[in-house]
């Protein structure tokens, strides 16, 4: 039985020489040692053996699985070597490789002017409010002292969807709906962008869709001067420091007085071009005091309160900035033009 143990070792130590892959070798492991292996089978002779020379056998048997499981250990640890060597050359990561660029979008320049204007006025108390691009005749006129038969209503030449249902043609129908949602509280502060229409041919400078941008503020003892300081405030944070404005007479139905506002031209800083057409200035909104009609109607009593109120054009506050000179590139969507505005 000695030399069939010996025998046995010597054929499985060889095969296990020779062995290259891992199944190989769980194929040898249950040949030589499994349930119904070579070495169970040598192992069945010990019945046959007599009481003393059973200890003897026994530890050679020992012997002789402990030498061939020890070459399968060796075995199984040189193939996980090699396995952990394959994976580390296959899935090496090049960490001096360049990235790939992540190619991020950008504001639409028109919603940058108006994050801008936003973030000018929220820093002086004023809320953000919107309200609905499809109008009624009632706010976007007549609440505005503008009724039915108002001449001024040619100044906004309107897109009707029926009599009373329109596209608004200017974002103070807002002024109306917040201040009637406040019922008569004090103070109101807000501005409001938004997409305005009206029945313009389109072209460098006129387009029939357009974006305004609406302050409305009502307390006790509001004045014009109040304006003028706020308008200040905000075009030297908008154009730069050195900005002045200068206030024309003009006329709203629903301002009383009306001005119009100009600040010093901001590609000759008031020294006179092509731009401002020589004058040195450029004219930026519409603004005035809120007639005392529509404090009445929006339920306001004009002995006790008043306010002050103004609307800018987004698009024109953007061309000068940006030094745009056709209004229809904003709405065009070409990326050629769009993508300048990535990093600004
Ligand atoms: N709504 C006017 C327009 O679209 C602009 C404007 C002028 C708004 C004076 C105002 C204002 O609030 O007080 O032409």
């Amino acid at each position: 039985m000695r030399e069939r143990l010996e025998a046995l070792q010597q054929a499985a130590l060889a095969d296990l020489q020779n062995v290259e892959t891992q199944q190989q070798l769980n194929d040898l492991r249950i040949q030589y040692l499994g349930k119904k292996g070579e070495l169970t089978e040598v192992l069945r002779g010990m019945a046959q053996l007599s009481a003393e020379e059973r200890p003897l056998v026994g530890q050679v048997t020992n012997e002789t699985r402990k030498a061939i499981e020890d070459v399968i250990e060796q075995k199984q640890a040189l193939f996980a070597r090699l396995e952990t060597e394959r994976r580390l050359q296959s899935e090496t990561i090049d960490v001096t490789l360049p990235g790939r660029a992540v190619r991020a979008g950008a504001l639409h320049p028109l919603n940058k002017i108006i994050e801008e204007v936003e973030d000018i006025f929220i820093g002086m108390g004023y809320t953000v409010e919107e309200g609905p691009e499809v109008e009624q005749d009632h706010y976007n006129f007549e609440m505005l002292n503008l009724p039915k038969d108002h001449p001024a209503r040619d100044m906004q030449d309107t897109f009707y969807v029926t009599e009373e249902i329109l596209l608004r043609t200017h974002t103070s129908p807002v002024q109306v709906r917040t201040m009637l949602a406040k019922k008569g509280e004090v103070p109101v502060k807000i501005i409001c962008p938004g997409r305005v229409y009206r029945r313009d041919d389109d072209d460098a400078t006129h387009s029939h869709m357009f974006t305004q941008i609406e302050g409305l503020v009502i307390d006790k003892k509001v004045r014009m001067s109040d304006l003028k300081g706020t308008l200040l405030q905000f075009v030297k944070q908008m154009f730069g420091e050195q900005t002045q404005i200068r206030l024309r007479p003009s006329f709203f139905p629903f301002t009383e007085p009306s001005a119009e506002v100009d600040v010093t031209c901001v590609m000759c800083k008031g020294h006179g071009c092509r731009v401002c057409k020589q004058t040195g200035w450029l004219e930026i909104l519409g603004s005035g005091m809120v007639h005392p009609r529509v404090l009445e109607m929006a339920g306001y009593d004009p002995q006790e309160y008043s306010g002050f109120a103004f609307g800018m054009g987004v698009e024109r506050i953007a061309m000068l900035k940006y030094g745009i000179d056709d209004i229809r590139h904003f709405y065009t969507g070409d990326l050629r033009f769009l993508r300048q505005f990535a990093r600004l």
